[in-house]
């Protein structure tokens, strides 16, 4: 399994999120996958400007690390985000990147992939930013495993304490598991279903002002 791991934090590899996430790659890796790690400060994701060329002729307008960050994710089978609480949410930096992936949304482009969250906080609220970066994943077409998260105001010393650091290795284990086994709980595949469908219907609707995100759906969600 290749996966593409996306760091939303200035802090970068060495800051708390990117810390967690390498437990939950020491569990992926165990498990056979191989991950690159993407950070959004050295990488730049502008926001989107909302200009609507993508659903137009399917290729952002922005020169910036985007359009490379989304052919690596192409070309992976799976995505694992992660993000530090940033006033009750994602940071900007990951907003910035899901925001640009609408058109991705609209296709449903990253479908067949599997993926996962984590968040960090100083002081909580982590379970409801960990529920919207996995709806992220869902409206996107990805399988959403599952996600992690670790509170930093409670945490002494360097290491995440044991329980944290077991729920991140199992985490990414599963996701690998639940890739390979294709693996898709049904409340899972209903959510799934429905947005796909609601997509369907907004290309159909909108097929004369989006002709390439039509031709899309034509190409590769017959039926
Ligand atoms: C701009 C900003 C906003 C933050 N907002 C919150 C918040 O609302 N709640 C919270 O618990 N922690 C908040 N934090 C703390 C971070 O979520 C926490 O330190 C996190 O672990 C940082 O992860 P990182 O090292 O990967 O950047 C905030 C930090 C910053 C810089």
């Amino acid at each position: 399994m290749k996966l593409i791991s996306i760091v939303g934090s200035p802090h970068g590899k060495k800051g708390s999120t990117a810390r967690l996430m390498d437990e939950v790659l020491k569990g992926a890796t165990s498990a056979g996958a191989e991950n690159e790690t993407i950070v959004l400060k050295g990488d730049t994701v502008l926001p989107c400007r909302g200009c609507d060329v993508c659903h137009i002729k399917g290729a952002c307008v922005q020169k910036d690390d985007f359009v490379r960050i989304l052919g690596k994710i192409n070309a992976s089978d799976g995505l694992i985000l992660g993000s530090p609480n940033y006033i009750f949410t994602v940071s900007a930096q990951l907003k910035a990147f899901m925001d640009r992936c609408c058109g991705v949304l609209h296709c449903q482009s990253f479908t067949g992939k599997y993926g996962v969250s984590v968040v960090t906080s100083g002081g909580g609220d982590e379970e409801p930013i960990a529920s919207f970066m996995n709806h992220f994943l869902i409206s996107t077409g990805i399988v959403p495993v599952g996600s992690v998260w670790a509170t930093m105001g409670m945490i002494q010393g360097d290491e995440f304490p044991e329980d944290i650091q077991h729920k991140a290795f199992d985490l990414g284990r599963n996701l690998v598991d639940a890739f390979n086994r294709k693996i898709i709980p049904q409340d899972v595949k209903t959510r799934m279903d429905d947005f796909h469908q609601r997509m369907k219907n907004l290309i159909m609707y909108r097929k004369d002002e989006w002709p390439f995100e039509y031709d899309y759906w034509l190409e590769n969600h017959p039926g």
